[in-house]
């Protein structure tokens, strides 16, 4: 049997008509007809079909595919032509095949229940959806990655296993670390910011956890953080930095994944509109904006996923929110000289009702001003003793942001549920099986 197999993808070419063609993959459809079996066959680049004709293979190879079960592995030879009733306008005439591992009862046929589908989860993904999902996560981490090399940002290797809370105490898990207690990271941040010192611009990918209390559409207790940090800019330069390379990431993806969004029936026509700049807004007009639209909110009060959808669904594109109210942000984020009841800090949120998919701000760099933020938060100065050292030794402005990859993905993709962003989600509510 040849040993030269080819990608599927690589089959739908007319020059290829007529010619002798070996895959691999795993039987995904099939189904008999006049005689004929045929057998649809997938692998990681597409879905073809083959066509078992009992005159032309011999008996074995004809009865090993008969026998073949959905998500069976197989070896297909034979040859390549045009046939307009097959998926994508060619399919293999079968010369010889071989069934390299029989599958059981694959136990998702379809219409199952979504706790079903989670228990078998690592079956589920071999689904085409979730294939195409995995592929637009690859190339938008490719494209962010790619954007923050190629304007000089260097990466960096944060820790994971960490002595105190970034984003408040309420979401923190704890592990037993040799006897002791420790948290798994929320951020990577207060580390990028010391990073800065000797680096200037930093970035890293991150797992960060959240111990979030209830279960929604759009909180994982596990996810990719891809943040950044840089020393000298402001929270002007940095919203500058996070809409291109948000703008740069969805026109990579337009370019290099279009089968993709449009197999998951993405309507790209919105994601054409990703172009610099965003629109901002501050928390203000934003409270303006939800009030006018009927909604109660008081100032100073933080938005929920409905005050979110309600103005994300407002915008044709990502835009930016700023100035919150500094009761309602994190103890890091500096507040301005001419107004001492907000932070620095933006969100960008993702149009259609997506909502945030990005948290920066400027940071505090004034040691005094610092410590009085953690003293009026309730935290100990101790617990942040190294961070205040940031400041102790030749502070300067710095600014960052850290977006959630799988929110990101899920608006790109045109996702209804975060959990279908990656391969194994975890979540409140559900041991973390598979
Ligand atoms: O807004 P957050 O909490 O900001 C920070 O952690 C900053 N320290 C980042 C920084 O400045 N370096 O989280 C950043 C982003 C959010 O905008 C959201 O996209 C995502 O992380 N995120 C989550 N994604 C999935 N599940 C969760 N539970 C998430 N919590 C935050
Ligand atoms: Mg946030």
């Amino acid at each position: 049997m040849s040993s030269i197999f080819k990608s599927i993808d690589n089959l739908f070419n007319d020059s290829l008509v007529g010619s002798k063609v070996a895959i691999r993959g795993w039987i995904y459809r099939k189904f008999a007809l006049g005689g004929k079996i045929f057998v649809r066959v997938r692998d990681s680049t597409g879905v073809i079909q083959c066509v078992v004709d009992a005159s032309r293979v011999n008996k074995e190879v004809y009865d090993s595919l008969e026998k073949a079960k959905i998500e069976s592995s197989v070896i297909i030879e034979g040859l390549l032509r045009r046939e307009k009733r097959a998926p994508g306008g060619f399919e293999i005439l079968v010369e010889n095949a071989k069934v390299v591992s029989y599958s059981s009862d694959f136990p998702i046929k379809g219409g199952e229940g979504i706790e079903f589908l989670l228990d078998k989860r690592h079956l589920w993904i071999r689904s085409r959806r979730l294939t195409c999902v995995m592929k637009i996560k690859h190339t938008v981490l490719k494209a962010l990655k790619d954007y923050f090399v190629e304007n000089g940002w260097w990466e960096v290797t944060p820790p994971i296993i960490t002595a105190s809370a970034v984003e408040g105490g309420a979401t923190l898990f704890k592990v037993d670390y040799f006897g002791e207690p420790a948290y798994l990271s929320q951020s990577a941040q207060l580390y990028l910011e010391a990073l800065v010192f000797s680096l200037e611009k930093v970035w890293s990918i991150t797992t960060s956890f959240r111990a979030e209390k209830s279960r929604t559409r759009r909180h994982l207790s596990e996810y990719t953080h891809f943040e950044v940090e840089a020393a000298w800019m402001d929270m002007e330069d940095m919203m500058k930095v996070a809409e291109e390379a948000i703008s740069y990431t969805v026109s990579r993806v337009l370019e290099e994944r279009r089968k993709e969004l449009e197999i998951l029936g993405r309507d790209t026509s919105k994601l054409e509109k990703t172009k610099p700049p965003f629109p901002r807004i501050t928390y203000t007009e934003a409270v303006e904006m939800l009030r006018k639209n009927n909604i109660n909110i008081e100032w100073g009060e933080d938005f929920g996923a409905d005050e979110e959808s309600v103005l994300s669904k407002k915008f044709e594109k990502p835009f930016f929110i700023t100035h919150f109210p500094k009761k309602i942000k994190a103890f890091y984020m500096k507040v301005p000289d001419d107004n001492p009841d907000v932070v620095l800090g933006f969100d960008m949120l993702a149009p259609e009702g997506y909502g945030e998919i990005i948290g920066g701000s400027q940071r505090e760099d004034d040691y005094n001003k610092l410590i009085n933020r953690i003293r009026e938060e309730g935290m100990d100065p101790k617990d942040y003793e190294w961070y205040l050292d940031l400041r102790r030794y030749g502070s300067v402005p710095h600014s960052g942001f850290g977006i959630g990859i799988e929110r990101l993905v899920m608006w790109i993709a045109g996702l209804d549920h975060i959990r279908d962003t990656t391969p194994f989600p975890r979540f409140r509510g559900r041991k973390p099986v598979p």
